[in-house]
């Protein structure tokens, strides 16, 4: 795992520039460096999701348009090694609030097999105060998320997904229900997924609208039709998931962007954002913002940048700020960013 970020100073014939941070693999002695310093706006022609605003057709046609299902079959045929490699390489950690690391969180699921089936759980229960992004993703681009599903079941040799959706999200999964149906019609999932000779379903789960069930384990309990109570780890998902059987559990930005890493490379969506920190990330910028919006920025994008150039600035100016709530709080200015603004008793009562 990575350890301590540290800046350093280094000297040149002509000048000494601060350059950095260097970031130490505490397995060895590799070391990355981050040279990159500038962040953002991020081009329209980087962007992965490219409806995100609905305006084009979310069914199969219109997906098919914007590059979705495109050598599906070539990415599946180049196995686990290949796909679980282009993860690592990409950097995607997950977009779910821990922010483990995608490659390496799937490669867990690489052990020999024990005959019990493997399965693939995608978290869309979306409860977090303030966070839209997975249910623009499910309601626009719905067949990123079941092609992201075939090829991270692949990637661990799971047989099915089942894609638990928070039960607020009525119309969310109805499209999701419409999309897989396409999809199997089309034979992209299913028996021989894509021509592949590769076997895998995706199923919808329903929740009741619990924030909890957002806890991996809980929303396993869930699925198997228990109260949505978190188990005691370990055992891990991976050694005793869902039925009992090897699970991993991701979110659905996580999931929907591992076709477009797997089709422009690992090192393409490594090229955004910070080693360590790297790629283009979902945004949801509300409160006191002149235009509250969801947007793809490249990560690492100035937070004033993201506010001004995305969300209008601030209403009355940036002297009228009071605070900046980063959704999930493990991780610094990141995921949602709620700004507050008198009155007063708004942020009263969000806190109690
Ligand atoms: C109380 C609680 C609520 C959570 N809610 C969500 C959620 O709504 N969506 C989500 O993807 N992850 C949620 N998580 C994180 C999941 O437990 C899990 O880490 C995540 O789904 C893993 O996916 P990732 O590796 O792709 O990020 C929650 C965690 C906790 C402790």
């Amino acid at each position: 795992m990575a350890g301590t970020l540290a800046r350093i100073v280094q000297g040149t014939k002509s000048h000494i520039g601060v350059i950095g941070p260097l970031v130490n693999i505490s397995h060895g002695s590799v070391r990355f460096q981050q040279t990159k310093t500038t962040f953002g706006p991020l081009a329209d022609a980087d962007r992965v999701f490219t409806n995100l605003y609905g305006r084009h057709e979310w069914r199969l046609k219109g997906a098919l348009s914007r590059g979705d299902w495109y050598m599906t079959k070539q990415i599946l045929e180049k196995g686990t090694d290949w796909i679980v490699n282009e993860l690592k390489t990409s950097g995607l950690r997950g977009r779910g609030g821990a922010g483990f690391p995608t490659g390496m969180k799937w490669s867990f699921m690489n052990k020999p097999s024990d005959g019990r089936p493997k399965y693939l759980v995608v978290n869309a229960d979306e409860g977090e105060p303030g966070t839209c992004k997975d249910r623009e993703i499910m309601r626009h681009d719905p067949h990123k998320l079941i092609e992201g599903c075939l090829i991270a079941g692949r990637a661990m040799g799971a047989q099915a997904a089942y894609i638990y959706i928070r039960g607020e999200f009525y119309n969310e999964a109805s499209n999701l229900q419409v999309a897989i149906a396409e999809a199997y019609q089309a034979g992209y999932i299913g028996k021989n997924a894509c021509g592949s000779g590769y076997d895998f379903d995706v199923f919808v789960h329903r929740g009741a609208g619990a924030y909890i069930c957002g806890e991996e384990t809980a929303l396993i309990e869930s699925i198997e039709g228990k109260q949505g109570k978190p188990r005691l780890k370990p055992p891990f998902p991976a050694d005793v998931g869902l039925f009992g059987c090897p699970t991993t559990v991701n979110n659905v930005e996580t999931i929907a962007v591992a076709p477009t890493i797997c089709r422009r490379g690992g090192s393409w969506f490594a090229s955004f954002g910070r080693t360590r920190n790297s790629g283009t990330k979902l945004f949801n910028i509300s409160g006191h913002v002149n235009t509250p919006c969801t947007v793809e920025e490249e990560m690492s994008i100035p937070l004033k940048e993201l506010i001004e150039r995305h969300a209008g600035g601030i209403r009355g100016g940036w002297d009228n700020l009071l605070a900046i709530i980063p959704g999930v709080f493990v991780k610094p200015l990141s995921w949602t960013l709620m700004v507050w603004w008198p009155p007063r008793h708004l942020w009263v009562r969000q806190l109690s």
